[in-house]
């Protein structure tokens, strides 16, 4: 039969709306694959961090809805499991009580299936724990992968200090950025307005996601080009914090506390312009530096055990005293302490960290916590320092 106006018209119309189809198809390989997000770790800032990407990803077109949280399991006094708990509630009633995470938050306490298909890590554990987890992960992630570090602490080997993003990199064969800032995680889940720094090393474009990822009207994010500044300000500060606290609990008031922020902010900077020559001064006023000093050193774990230690006399362990007063979440500033003076000996740079030397010596029960402000300050040793270090 031969093709009537109608029928020619129909084929046409089909020719053309395959063109459409094929148009679609073309245009949606061009679009780029979302992204997908997990996040290691699900303690108090973990989860915080959680409910902030997810209020993102369900604005943001390029990122996938989903965001899968890896929970370190554990059984709850009520007998249920904590990731049970939190997909039901969709709160983490063991560390962020009375939050709601955002339902696309889904706990999953198998690591590998959590950062299955993710091609955005966000690292939020204890420090002490990352090592371990990064041999769990290695060859389950996905090669395209791009990490952050929120964890605040670093490893010291024989060979050195090892940062955390750096030993994601290394462990991991992934490029890690960090996000440090003045974050007090509490503070955050109920939407009060903070800054935070996204350290980057060389891709501007990836520190550029981070940023879109993590800022809200109410957390507001930059980045800079400082990646070991960055993080050394977020490790080195528990360590002033802890000075605080001593001085808090000696109810030694507000020009002492000032004072021991002001030394530790120096000491921060030339331990990490020692360690790093490619720190930036600038990094130090960033929201990762002196407005985290601030905040930590006025609340936070740290300052407050730290107070508890010093009124006791030092007859109570840092052990006993986070156990008792913290419900599970973990101390940092203690076992940084004690990583820094492993530098400072091993190095021969102890007189030159007064403060430093001085918090560890106190932690470990040989100095009582009077010794905080019993300390002198060593004249400065420019010939040790070199050139670039000359910050005293
Ligand atoms: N909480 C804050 O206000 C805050 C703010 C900024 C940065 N940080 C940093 O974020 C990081 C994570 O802190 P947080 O506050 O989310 O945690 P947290 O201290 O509240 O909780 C401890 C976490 O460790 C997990 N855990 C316990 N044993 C474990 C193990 N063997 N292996 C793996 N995980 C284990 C627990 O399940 C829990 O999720 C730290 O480096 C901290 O310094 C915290």
């Amino acid at each position: 039969m031969a093709p009537t106006i109608e029928s020619h018209q129909e084929s046409h119309s089909l020719e053309a709306a395959q063109a459409v189809s094929v148009l679609d198809i073309n245009a949606q390989i061009e679009v780029p694959s979302r992204s997908r997000v997990t996040v290691v770790g699900s303690g108090n800032w973990g989860s915080v961090a959680a409910k902030l990407i997810a209020s993102n990803t369900l604005k943001l077109e390029s990122f996938h809805d989903e965001v899968r949280m890896w929970v370190f399991e554990e059984v709850l006094p009520c007998g249920q499991k904590l990731s049970e708990v939190i997909n039901q509630t969709n709160e983490n009633v063991k560390y962020l009580p009375g939050i709601k995470l955002g339902n696309n938050v889904i706990a999953v306490p198998d690591l590998e299936n959590a950062v299955r298909d993710a091609n955005m890590l966000v690292f939020v554990t204890p420090h002490q724990f990352m090592e371990g987890i990064c041999k769990r992960l290695v060859g389950k992630i996905c090669q395209n992968a791009q990490a952050i570090s929120l964890i605040k602490g670093m490893e010291v080997k024989k060979e050195g200090p090892c940062m955390i993003s750096t030993l994601i990199q290394e462990q991991l064969g992934i490029n890690c950025c960090v996000l440090m800032g003045a974050n007090i995680a509490n503070e955050i889940a109920v939407e009060k307005f903070s800054e935070a720094t996204v350290g980057y090393r060389d891709n501007k474009e990836i520190a550029e996601k981070w940023v879109q990822l993590f800022n809200t009207n109410y957390f507001m994010v930059s980045a800079v080009q400082d990646v070991e500044g960055v993080e050394l300000c977020g490790t080195l500060k528990n360590v002033v914090a802890i000075a605080a606290g001593f001085v808090d609990g000696l109810e030694m008031g507000n020009n002492t506390k000032a004072a021991i922020m002001r030394i530790g902010l120096r000491e921060m900077k030339a331990f990490s312009k020692l360690l790093f020559s490619s720190v930036k001064d600038s990094t130090f006023f960033e929201s990762c530096g002196v407005a985290d000093l601030i905040t930590t050193c006025l609340g936070g774990r740290n300052r407050k055990c730290a107070d508890a230690f010093a009124r006791n006399g030092g007859k109570r362990s840092f052990d006993e005293l986070e156990a008792e007063m913290l419900q599970g979440q973990k101390l940092q500033g203690v076992s940084t302490a004690k990583e820094v003076y492993e530098v400072l000996s091993h190095r021969g740079w102890l007189e030159l960290f007064p403060l430093f030397t001085t918090v560890h010596e106190i932690c470990s029960g040989r100095l009582p916590p009077s010794a905080i402000v019993e300390y002198s300050e060593h004249a400065p040793k420019l010939s040790l320092l070199g050139g670039s270090a000359q910050i005293y």
